[in-house]
């Protein structure tokens, strides 16, 4: 019998071509952990180049959103989505995994629904997909797509770079935050983390 899986959901892992130890030295400062990446214009243009591209659509001109996660032992991610109409695609770039130090999780967004059915057995329904990272690895995933991280089990820092592609067309919209475009541009997070955008 005929079997289609509809609306299937998109992640793309690859690996970039940078040294992940050259990113890693930069960042952490004389052991001081940094959470800017001031000096690493690589990063930007590599994580743009490996985005999947489909021959007939143009991709939009793109800035980097990002922060750097420093999970200490104990340290998890809560679920949650990185959703907005500006983001062209999310993603996580993997400086350092020990093991144990904790998968990153998606989750279906039909959970809600599918997982009250008494079918989902029948389907073979799962509601969560986990991804073992390795250093140098990049996940790129919808924006609207939740996730989570496992707590680092380890007895060392797992380092990541999470980031969204912003559509500069789109951002362009948001006249209200047109400030957030300069280079310079730094937010601070309700929990206190600093995020910052350049080109
Ligand atoms: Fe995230």
């Amino acid at each position: 019998m005929p079997c289609f899986d509809l609306f299937p959901t998109k992640i793309w892992v690859e690996e970039l071509d940078l040294d992940v130890s050259v990113i890693l030295d930069k960042i952490i400062d004389n052991g001081e952990q940094r959470t800017d990446l001031v000096g690493i214009d690589d990063l930007s243009q590599a994580l743009k180049d490996k985005i999947s591209k489909r021959e007939d659509l143009e991709l939009p001109e793109m800035y980097l959103h990002y922060w750097v996660n420093y999970n200490k032992p104990g340290d998890s991610n809560y679920r949650h989505h990185h959703t907005d109409n500006a983001v062209f695609l999310s993603g996580v770039y993997y400086l350092k995994v020990p093991e144990d130090s904790g998968r990153i999780i998606f989750y279906d967004p039909r959970v809600r629904s599918l997982g009250a059915m008494s079918d989902n057995k029948y389907y073979v329904y799962e509601p969560e997909v986990s991804v073992q990272a390795q250093p140098g690895m990049v996940v790129y995933f919808p924006s609207w797509l939740e996730h989570g991280v496992e707590p680092n089990e380890s007895n060392e820092d797992r380092i990541s770079i999470a980031f969204n592609l912003i559509n500069k067309d789109e951002l362009d919209r948001y006249k209200d935050m047109e400030n957030f475009c300069d280079q310079k541009a730094i937010a601070t997070r309700p929990d206190g983390r600093v995020e910052y955008f350049t080109t």
